[in-house]
């Protein structure tokens, strides 16, 4: 089935299990469509921020993978629980790039530190392309042993980023990502023996398990140029010419990403999705979107909240920008030249870099409340039983000076 037909579609349980059931696209989700479709003409920003993120809620976390039989079981008897500023993403994430895309840094921050508690961010991983550096990451792919219903495992990759390797490797220089190529970064931080009650939770058998990047109050930076697909063709690839930068529960991509059974991951459950920079429609591919994937403020995860304001993606520049994760639960995207990857930053310069754009900022505030239940359904799958918010529901101004 084409994207564009599907996107047609209304969302429903049915829907959800449908979309489940084909390339489940974990990452990001095409059908954000749906909803921005209804909303007027989007206008381009300089910065998109997200204002009252955080809610109280569950996600269900899986708790047996057997790859042979194709089962997976989710614990629906122990849901977790989670509150607070930017919840459930202020859990530990991995981060995802999807081609065509070069990446050239990438930098992840915490806000102040055990011995310093002032107004700086402190760098704890770092990627540089031209010096290789290569600080608390390790670069990984959906590369490994193939399964029906789980996909490929998660493995390390090579330094050309597709191809699997044995081992930990620093991505090559100017490596350069096409259509449909994604690689995952996580710490380096490995994680104990995968079971219920240990620090990484259940994850697939025999994949080299890394702990994401945590923090309530946290930031990503990334410089990367976004060149147009120049190796595929349309009809070779699922998302042509749609770059994409965004997080993921670093619990989904350990127990599987890209499932065709939503009880091999928590994420259909909530566990959260952040795309930073998206590229959603390949026919208008120098929009770069930002939606958040949970039930807060709506029941369909699979569409989530898309802001309707888009960054603009210049496929023959280098672009420079992130998210931040302030502690009061404002969510911020940006595109700024301004931005710099030093070790450490001041938490006022960091600001600076979107004061001084020249675009507006585009804020949305998100209702408090969940709207996601879940319950267990006969057959052992997760379906959605309730809802009462939608995103429509939500405020949309436009900010002008961006406050923190
Ligand atoms: C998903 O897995 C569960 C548990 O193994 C099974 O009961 C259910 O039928 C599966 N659902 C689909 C859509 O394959
Ligand atoms: C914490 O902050 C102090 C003072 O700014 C700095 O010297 C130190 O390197 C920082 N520690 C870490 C682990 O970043
Ligand atoms: C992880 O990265 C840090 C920072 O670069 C480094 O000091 C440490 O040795 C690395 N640990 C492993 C196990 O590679
Ligand atoms: C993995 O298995 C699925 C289902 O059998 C298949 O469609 C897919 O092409 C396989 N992927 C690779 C890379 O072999
Ligand atoms: C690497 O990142 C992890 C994940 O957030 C963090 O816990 C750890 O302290 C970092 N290591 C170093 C050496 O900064
Ligand atoms: C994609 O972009 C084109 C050109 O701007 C527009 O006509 C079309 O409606 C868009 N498709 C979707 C699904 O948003
Ligand atoms: C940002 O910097 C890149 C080079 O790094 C340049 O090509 C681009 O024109 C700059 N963009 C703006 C808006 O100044």
């Amino acid at each position: 089935m084409k994207l564009g037909t599907l996107a047609l579609l209304l969302f429903t349980t049915e829907a959800l299990a449908l979309t489940a059931g084909r390339r489940a696209r974990t990452g990001t989700s095409s059908f954000s469509r749906v909803a921005r479709s209804t909303e007027e003409e989007a206008e381009e920003y300089g910065a998109l921020t997200f204002n009252n993120v955080g809610y109280e809620g569950t996600y269900y976390n899986v708790e047996s993978i057997n790859v042979d039989k194709c089962e997976c079981k989710l614990n629906t008897e122990s849901p977790f629980s989670f509150e607070g500023p930017n919840s459930p993403l202020d859990e530990e994430l991995s981060v995802h790039l999807r081609g065509p895309l070069r990446l050239k840094q990438f930098a992840y921050y915490l806000f102040g530190n055990e011995t310093n508690d002032d107004a700086t961010w402190e760098r704890l991983a770092y990627y540089n392309s031209e010096t290789q550096a290569a600080e608390n990451v390790t670069f990984m792919g959906n590369v490994g042993e193939n399964s029906t219903c789980l996909g490929q495992a998660l493995d390390y990759v090579g330094t050309d980023g597709i191809s699997s390797a044995t081992s930990s490797q620093v991505l090559e220089a100017d490596n350069e990502l096409y259509s449909d190529e994604e690689i995952i970064i996580y710490s380096n931080v490995t994680c104990e023996s995968s079971g219920w009650s240990k620090d990484c939770g259940v994850y697939r058998k025999g994949i080299p398990a890394f702990h994401g990047f945590s923090g309530t109050t946290k930031m990503f930076l990334f410089e990367f140029e976004t060149p147009e697909e120049s190796k595929y063709s349309e009809d070779d690839v699922l998302y042509y010419d749609m770059p994409a930068i965004w997080l993921l529960n670093a619990r989904i991509p350990r127990t599987s990403q890209y499932p065709t059974n939503t009880s091999c991951s928590c994420w259909a459950s909530g566990c959260g999705e952040f795309d930073i920079f998206e590229v959603m429609n390949s026919t208008d591919s120098n929009k770069f979107v930002s939606t958040i994937h949970d039930f807060q403020g709506t029941d369909e995860v699979q569409t989530g909240l898309t802001m309707n304001g888009y960054m603009l993606r210049t496929p023959e520049e280098t672009q420079s920008g992130g998210v931040v994760f302030g502690s009061d639960g404002t969510i911020t995207v940006f595109l700024s030249n301004y931005t710099d990857f030093s070790s450490q930053i001041e938490a006022s310069v960091q600001q600076s870099w979107i004061f001084d754009l020249e675009e507006d900022t585009l804020a949305t505030t998100l209702s408090s409340a969940s709207s996601g239940l879940y319950s267990s359904s006969s057959e052992g799958a997760a379906v959605l039983v309730g809802s009462s918010n939608n995103w429509i529901t939500l405020s949309m101004v436009a900010l002008l000076p961006w406050i923190m």
